[in-house]
């Protein structure tokens, strides 16, 4: 059975040959190719080449020459299937199953695809040249379109009263044009009605420039209008996987690394019309993951680019939060704040491009920057707030799916409220590489308190347990003195419960003079406390279970011993330290 051209033509675009060729073979790039010594002979000067625009490889040695799947049959002695199979999983695709489902359905798409194209093109051709259409040539001459950009973009006008549908119903079923989303039914007047009718027409195109959708805007000042309408959500088409533009800003990913995404049609052609192409659009919806791993398939650096209002401050923030999860290594995400009123059609065609890639070098912000800074402008310097603050950081930090970002994130964050926060530096800093060294072992605590690390977790639930027992601890102070905390915080509240045991008795909860809201904090997050209070009154089980606390915060300060030393230990190779290493860590297992 053949897989459908629709998947492979997904696997092509999204993988350059260039980049499943060099995953073998050397490649340097010369002008519009690259060059390398072929992996079909041995050779001393190269004589093969890549050519991503064409999509093809070239062996002038061997006379070799084909696509992506051609070049991993061959050196990888795979049959066809198996190339696919290899190269979608490559292209982060899933494998394709065959059905009988799938040959109704890659009818269907045919169909689709059939559609859309014949109504994009004639309601192109009609824009350009009839007559009742100069109402829209008007509105997009005001809005500074030429008929470059109409046929760059292959903008249409469905006039108020289209006749298309008479047109297609000679080739397709009415169930089939109902389903692309172009047309529905009047039941009042019983008529087929084109969605469309007196709008300007966008074709929404797929990464291979098929169209698959419309975007329609009205130029009519009505109020019960809606300015824009897209497609329905078809099978072929979902909003939250598609992108404005993608298939012309790809084809510069050769030569660019940064792609514009902004929100709107006419800022896509605003921009390009000024000379700047490698933009797209995410068609008014919130950016989905989807879409940030599609563009990161071409583009290292991603400049998001909304309104300068505040509904467009909002998406970007929205945008921000979802789109830090995906950020990789060697890829770059940031925002541009455009002056107020302004989009980036209005600013562009205001100030023209220079203007705006000088204000787009100056004024962009990284993702964690813009995240660090909208959140701190939530804060004052009460303890609380602060608290927020950082454990929303935290928590953003922590959905970051790359654990190298998500470490190097999160020391930024903490690195900004230390410093914003003098005295507890060293508090601060030491948290920090606590909780990515256990980050595995901890993730039942993790993801119940996202924020804190492990380390204060544990101390949470030892002061949580002598909190609840301050009259089993009156009498075995003892028990809970030279206990080593991490936290400063935790440290006094310890110390604090300490003294007031040895010197008052009958000692209460309320006697004691710590933070309300820090107390909260133990009550809320010790994960003990759902052990303890099943063995309330209980003893014997009370200093059992603060006997396994204590030994594991011995071990954690085994673990930080240990980590100092070790990287002491790469500094300076002496045997005294690495005999001190393995003491501790044969102390570590015993415990
Ligand atoms: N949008 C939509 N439905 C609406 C309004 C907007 O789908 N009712 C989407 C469209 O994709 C639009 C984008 O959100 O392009 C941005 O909306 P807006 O800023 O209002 O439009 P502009 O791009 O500024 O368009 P114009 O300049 O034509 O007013
Ligand atoms: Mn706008």
């Amino acid at each position: 059975m053949k897989y459908p051209k629709e998947y492979l033509d997904e696997i092509k675009t999204r993988l350059k040959v260039s980049a499943v060729v060099s995953r073998t073979v050397n490649l340097k790039k010369r002008g519009k190719e690259f060059i390398g010594l072929s992996p079909f002979k041995t050779e001393k000067t190269p004589s093969f080449t890549v050519n991503d625009d064409k999509e093809f490889y070239h062996c002038f040695a061997t006379s070799e020459h084909g696509n992506i799947f051609d070049f991993i049959m061959k050196t990888q002695n795979l049959k066809f299937g198996e190339a696919v199979k290899f190269l979608a999983n490559l292209a982060g695709m899933r494998p394709y199953t065959f059905s009988k489902q799938d040959e109704e359905r890659e009818k269907q798409w045919k169909e689709y695809c059939s559609i859309y194209s014949q109504y994009v093109k004639f309601y192109h051709e009609e824009i350009l040249k009839k007559e009742e259409s100069s109402i829209a040539r008007e509105y997009l001459k005001k809005r500074n379109l030429s008929k470059e950009e109409v046929e760059k973009f292959k903008i249409g006008y469905v006039k108020n009263k289209p006749s298309f549908y008479e047109k297609l119903k000679n080739q397709f079923s009415e169930k089939v044009l109902i389903e692309s989303g172009l047309f529905y039914f009047d039941e009042k007047n019983k008529i087929f009605v084109e969605r469309f009718r007196d709008r300007i027409i966008f074709p929404i195109n797929n990464i291979s420039g098929q169209p698959i959708a419309l975007g329609g805007r009205t130029f009519q000042n009505k109020n019960y209008l809606a300015k824009y309408i897209n497609s329905p959500e078809t099978p072929f088409f979902k909003k939250g996987s598609n992108l404005y533009n993608l298939d012309l800003a790809r084809k510069l990913s050769n030569k660019i690394d940064h792609v514009y995404l902004v929100e709107g049609y006419m800022d896509v052609i605003g921009l390009s019309k000024n000379g700047i192409e490698n933009v797209v659009a995410n068609l008014g919806t919130s950016l989905t993951d989807k879409q940030i791993l599609v563009l990161n398939q071409f583009f290292d650096d991603i400049i998001i680019c909304f309104d300068g209002d505040e509904s467009g401050y909002k998406a970007a923030l929205r945008a921000a939060e979802n789109s830090i999860k995906e950020l990789q290594p060697e890829k770059k995400i940031s925002f541009l704040f455009l002056p107020e009123k302004e989009d980036p059609d209005s600013f562009v065609n205001r100030n023209g491009r220079n203007t705006f890639i000088k204000f787009t070098k100056e004024n962009k912000v990284p993702i964690h920057k813009f995240i660090f800074n909208h959140y701190i402008k939530q804060t004052n310097d009460d303890p609380s707030s602060m608290a927020i603050f950082e454990k929303t950081l935290r928590t953003v930090a922590n959905t970051i799916k790359d654990n190298f970002i998500k470490k190097y994130i999160l020391e930024y964050f903490l690195e900004q409220i230390s410093s914003l926060t003098p005295h507890s530096n060293f508090r601060k800093k030491k948290f920090y590489h606590k909780k990515e060294k256990s980050l595995k072992t901890t993730q039942k605590y993790f993801n119940e308190s996202k924020s804190l690390s492990p380390v204060e977790l544990k101390e949470f639930s030892l002061l949580y347990i002598v909190l609840n027992n301050l009259n089993v601890f009156h009498v075995n102070t003892h028990l809970i003195e030279n206990i080593k905390f991490f936290t400063n915080e935790n440290k006094l509240v310890l110390e604090n419960v300490l003294q007031e045991l040895k010197t008052k008795d009958n000692l209460k909860l309320d006697d004691l003079l710590i933070d309300k809201q820090l107390i909260d904090k133990i009550f809320k997050f010790a994960s003990i406390k759902h052990i303890l209070n099943n063995n309330q009154n209980d003893e014997q089980k009370v200093l059992e279970l603060l006997e396994e606390i204590k030994r594991d915060l011995k071990n954690y300060e085994l673990e930080f011993r240990i980590e100092e030393l070790e990287s002491k230990f790469s500094k300076d190779l002496s045997e005294s330290t690495f005999n001190e290493i393995r003491e501790l860590k044969k102390l570590q297992n015993i415990n």
